[in-house]
């Protein structure tokens, strides 16, 4: 058991709120329709996930993507800091059949990787959970677990709009992507989004990734809100 210092951030208590339940992860697997089987079937294609590679899924969420990298046969470590997140991967897991997927509880600041470095680490819409000096940790933990030329997929809500347009960047954000309630993510969860979780702009994100030790091969600014990079482990 790693102990960490007293001022080590609590990443436990941060993600209790958001994924508390049952009940809130079958609605969280309603409404996240940028993590559908489909689309991340085509992000293993994309990222030429096969048999014989290890991939660490971080922050897997109801495992989609976990799912799908596991079924090419690949060895997949799916990591979240919601037991409630886990068991419905875990259930959902079952359904398919797949067996080679391992399922931590544990969060980028305190996940204990116990095997080889791995080929590829993924992490979707997730990273914006950690203030911005705990990103810069958690991106520095993810290259300890990369191979040399591993290969790391980032996609979170990252913000490319110029730092003056603020105000109006995040109102036409949220207007165009709120849904009325019932029917997927309202309003009042994007508000929550910006005032009590951690998005930050582009230019810090990719500062960050080449002090943490990557080579940024793909930037893609999606909209102006949202990014992803595809990265490599430059030793
Ligand atoms: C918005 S969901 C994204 C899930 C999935 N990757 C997707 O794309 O749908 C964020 C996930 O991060 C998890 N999480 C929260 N804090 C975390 C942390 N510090 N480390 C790892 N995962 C965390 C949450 O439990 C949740 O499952």
């Amino acid at each position: 058991m790693t102990s960490f210092p007293a001022w080590y951030f609590d990443e436990f208590k941060m993600a209790g709120v958001a994924f508390h339940d049952a009940a809130q992860v079958e609605v969280y697997d309603r409404n996240q329709t940028s993590s559908t089987p489909e689309k991340e079937q085509a992000l293993v294609t994309r990222l030429e996930i096969s048999t014989n590679h290890s991939v660490i899924d971080l922050g897997a969420g109801t495992g989609n993507f976990a799912i799908q990298a596991a079924l090419t046969g690949a060895y997949v470590y799916a990591v979240d800091i919601s037991q409630s997140m886990l068991s419905y991967a875990q259930n959902k897991a079952q359904k398919t059949g797949v067996t080679n997927i391992k399922f931590h509880q544990a969060g980028f600041l305190t996940y204990q990787h116990q095997d080889q470095q791995v080929d590829f680490v993924v992490t979707k819409n997730a990273l914006h959970i950690l203030p911005d000096f705990w990103k810069m940790a958690a991106l520095l933990r993810i290259a300890a677990l990369l191979k040399p030329k591993g290969v790391f997929y980032l996609r979170d809500a990252i913000f490319s709009f110029p730092p003056a347009d603020y105000e109006a960047s995040i109102n036409e954000w949220i207007r165009r992507v709120a849904k009325p309630e019932g029917t997927g993510w309202t309003a009042k969860d994007f508000e929550m989004h910006v005032r009590e979780e951690y998005s930050t702009y582009t230019w810090i994100i990719e500062g960050m990734l080449t002090k943490a030790g990557f080579e940024i091969v793909e930037a893609s600014y999606n909209t102006p809100t949202y990014a992803e990079y595809l990265c490599i482990k430059s030793s």
